[in-house]
């Protein structure tokens, strides 16, 4: 299965930093509303312009993280499984989308579990990798398995600045992944190494200033990352992927990056 070609964006009009629920999320640090939607109009423009299609959704005042809308539901050629947000705050997204995308939802979660910011696609093999810690229950995943008829990869979160698997995992092509090694347990570790030939280790300062591992392969050759995560860029330059590169400055206040404000849908 190739990488969808469909992608689902809201748009920043509601998007604020109002409370704290990430390490990121600090209330003295202003949104700049203006740059805000420069930069977002900067990365679904570049979508546009890679040939995808691109779908945007109006923000809903109340909803200041809706932007990211990675983490309220999970695209799968079966359907749509809805989140179950683990803040309140988030809560209403998920209820949203389970408007938006009504008869085509398979599952509907009803414990803790975000998404597409913790359950990631190896589009290539079509397999799943799936995130639990902090944000998703361990618990929800044999429940997802039951309802894809599919196995997820599981893998244990540890350290609380990378929160959703997709802010320590980027998962690039069939073989190559980078990662942020002190994200993960032991156990986990050992099993990402057994599942990708080539390992990018990201830097853990980049990783945790500039979310580098938030990066998105868009078809296994073309990579948007974050513009000061250096290094990473260097890492896959030297492996022959393009490299795009985005100023998400304003996002990063909030947590966020490239990955998490957008939805790939089959
Ligand atoms: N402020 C948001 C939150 O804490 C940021 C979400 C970022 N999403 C992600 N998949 N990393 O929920």
């Amino acid at each position: 299965m190739p990488f969808p070609k469909k992608i689902l964006m809201v748009d920043p009009s509601y998007y604020n930093v109002e409370y704290s629920i990430n390490p990121f999320m600090q209330m003295n640090e202003k949104v700049d509303h203006e740059k805000a939607y420069a930069q977002w109009e900067m990365i679904k423009n570049a979508y546009l312009a890679q040939g995808l299609e691109v779908e945007i959704l109006t923000g809903v005042e109340g909803l200041p993280d809706m932007v990211f809308c990675a983490n309220p539901f999970f695209s799968h050629p079966n359907g749509i499984l809805i989140s179950q947000m683990r803040f309140e705050q988030r809560a209403k997204e998920s209820e949203f989308f389970a408007n938006y995308f009504k008869e085509k939802v398979i599952f509907q979660a009803k414990e803790s579990f975000e998404g597409n910011g913790d359950l990631l696609w190896n589009y290539e093999t079509m397999e799943l990798f799936g995130g639990f810690g902090f944000r998703t229950k361990e618990t929800i995943y044999p429940l997802i398995e039951k309802a894809l008829g599919q196995s997820i990869v599981q893998l244990e979160l540890i350290s609380e600045d990378y929160y959703h698997l997709d802010t320590c995992l980027c998962i690039l092509n069939a073989h190559t992944a980078a990662i942020v090694e002190s994200a993960f347990s032991a156990e986990s570790l050992a099993i990402l190494k057994s599942k990708f030939s080539d390992i990018i280790y990201l830097d853990e300062r980049e990783a945790k200033t500039s979310l580098a591992g938030n990066a998105l392969s868009i078809d296994g050759r073309c990579v948007f990352v974050e513009k000061n995560a250096l290094e990473f860029q260097k890492q896959l330059s030297a492996r022959d992927f393009k490299v795009c590169v985005f100023d998400t400055s304003e996002y990063l206040k909030s947590g966020g990056s490239i990955f998490c404000m957008k939805n790939l849908i089959f």
